[in-house]
This record gives C-alpha cells, sequence and structure tokens, in this order.
C-alpha cells in the first residue's frame, strides 16, 4: 500500500530543490546539444533535473520504476507497479530562448492508472497538481469543475507546425477550426498548455506529436478537472506510447473531434 501523502510531501521538496538549481543555472553557460534534429534541443540541465529526480525516487523509493526523457531512468515497456514519468524542463527551447514558460512534469502511475500528476511552473513558481479522486489544484487551491465553451468563444492550443502539410491531418481542417474560433495560442509546453485548459485558461489544446513524459501529469490533472485527453481521432491514449493529443473541455471535444478531426469532417 502507498502513503500518497508521504510521496507528495517528497515531491514538493524536490520540486523546490529542482526550481532553484534551474533558477541558479541562469547565471552559469549551459551546454546545448541538438537530439533528432536541429530545433530540437537539450541542455546539460535538463539531463541534471533528470538525474537529480531520479537519485531521489530510487533512494526513497526503490521499487518503484522512472521513466524520463533524457534516458536517464529504465527502459519501461509495462506499467505494472508505481511508476514515475517525469519530464525534468518540458519546453527546452523556451527554457533556452527565453527563461520561462518552461515546466517540470512528473506523473506518478499505479499499474497504468495515474495518480498523481505536478505540473510546475518554475518562473512562476505555479503548481498545478491532482491526486486521483480527490481532485486537481492551483497553488493548492481547488480547480472547479470545467464547464463549456461555444467553438465561437473558444481559445485553442495548436502547434503551427501542424497547420503546414503533414501525414495526420489534413491542414485544410486546421485551418478551418483556426477561422472559426475566437483565437489559437502557442505556448511551447505540451504541460502548461495542458495545464492551462485545466485551468480554463485555454478551451482545448491540440498537437500531433507528444511522448509519454509531454502528457502523463496532465492527464492525470486534466481528468479531475471533468477535461478529457484522447488522440485526435478520440481513442483513448496508451500512457507508455507517443501519440498525438487531443484535450478539451467536455463537450467541446466532442465538437472538435466531430467537425474538424475526424475523417470526412470537411
Ligand atoms: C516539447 C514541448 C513542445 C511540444 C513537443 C515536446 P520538450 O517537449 O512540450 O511544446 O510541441 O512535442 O517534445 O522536448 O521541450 O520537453
Ligand atoms: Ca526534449
Ligand atoms: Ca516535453
Ligand atoms: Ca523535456
Amino acid at each position: 500500500m502507498n502513503n500518497w501523502d508521504e510521496i507528495d510531501t517528497y515531491v514538493r521538496e524536490w520540486l523546490e530543490e529542482a526550481r532553484e538549481k534551474i533558477l541558479a543555472s541562469f547565471s552559469t553557460s549551459i551546454e546545448i546539444e541538438t537530439k533528432s534534429d536541429r530545433n530540437d534541443l537539450v541542455t546539460n540541465i535538463d539531463k541534471e533535473i533528470e538525474q537529480f529526480f531520479i537519485q531521489h525516487i530510487k533512494n526513497k523509493f526503490p521499487d518503484h520504476h522512472i521513466l524520463g526523457e533524457e534516458g536517464l531512468g529504465e527502459k519501461i515497456d509495462c506499467t505494472n507497479g508505481m511508476l514515475w514519468i517525469v519530464d525534468p524542463i518540458d519546453g527546452t527551447v523556451n527554457f533556452v530562448h527565453q527563461q520561462r514558460n518552461f515546466m517540470i512534469s512528473i506523473g506518478i502511475y499505479e499499474n497504468g492508472v495515474g495518480k498523481l500528476g505536478y505540473i510546475y511552473d518554475v518562473i512562476h513558481k505555479e503548481l498545478y497538481h491532482a491526486v486521483h479522486g480527490e481532485g486537481a489544484y492551483f497553488n493548492d487551491v481547488p480547480i472547479p469543475k470545467l464547464t463549456d465553451a461555444a467553438i465561437e468563444n473558444a481559445i485553442v492550443g495548436l502547434n503551427p507546425t501542424w497547420v503546414v502539410e503533414n501525414r495526420k491531418i489534413d491542414p485544410k481542417k486546421l485551418s478551418k477550426l483556426v477561422k472559426d474560433v475566437r483565437a489559437i495560442r502557442c505556448y511551447g509546453s505540451a504541460a502548461l498548455e495542458i495545464a492551462y485548459v485545466a485551468t480554463g485558461r485555454l478551451d482545448a489544446y491540440i498537437t500531433m506529436r507528444l511522448s509519454p513524459w509531454d502528457f502523463a501529469a496532465g492527464k492525470v490533472i486534466i481528468e479531475e478537472v471533468g477535461g478529457i485527453m484522447t488522440d485526435i481521432k478520440g481513442e483513448p491514449l496508451k500512457i507508455l506510447e507517443n501519440s498525438p493529443v487531443f484535450v478539451s473541455k467536455p463537450s467541446l471535444h466532442e465538437t472538435i473531434l466531430n467537425k474538424y478531426l475526424k475523417e470526412g469532417s470537411l
């Protein structure tokens, strides 16, 4: 039996310590490398923060498993037991170029069920978190359940990369969506964008390829406020698989899915 309060206390302690390390890094010279392409950046700080969490988790919870973006955790191919899914810096490009608009994202799953989710806005010192079955909180104040928004009043987070030719969705469908909604936003951190949907700052967020560490924490948070997170066909996400992600207020989810994303919706 896991003691969720104990885990919560440690996570908060570690998030604060990680925050201090990240802030301190701004006055050092950061080492930047590229990964899959010239715009896919990783820094020594991403790696150091991931290592920091792994060491602490392993020390306090030696039987828990850890999946981290920078690959310093384990190779995970099943969801049995306790699994921490860690993105040490979500929004590395923002971290490098802007020193803001990036998050630490930690989802904690038990046998494949999301139990705790933490998205920490390091710069604003703002914590979005959720406890499965108990609710979601912004700086420890309960986040109200999401109410619906009409498409014409909606602000939608959308990664502009996907408005150009791609293999997953006809850009004409997204162009129509862009025209019909009130406004489009792109913040460059999936965790931030999901947290924004959870708190009603965005009404929906659509992106075409996320990894487990980008959405693991957000999924726990959004589901606690009655939001819906699926792939762009409306199918449930698999927690260990990369996927397009569509997260939204409940009835807006159905509207966007049927009117803009589904086959034959043009
Ligand atoms: C990225 C950000 C970005 C999303 C990318 C992610 P990273 O995460 O969340 O908003 O569009 O797909 O890979 O690499 O900065 O942790
Ligand atoms: Ca990355
Ligand atoms: Ca990420
Ligand atoms: Ca990252």
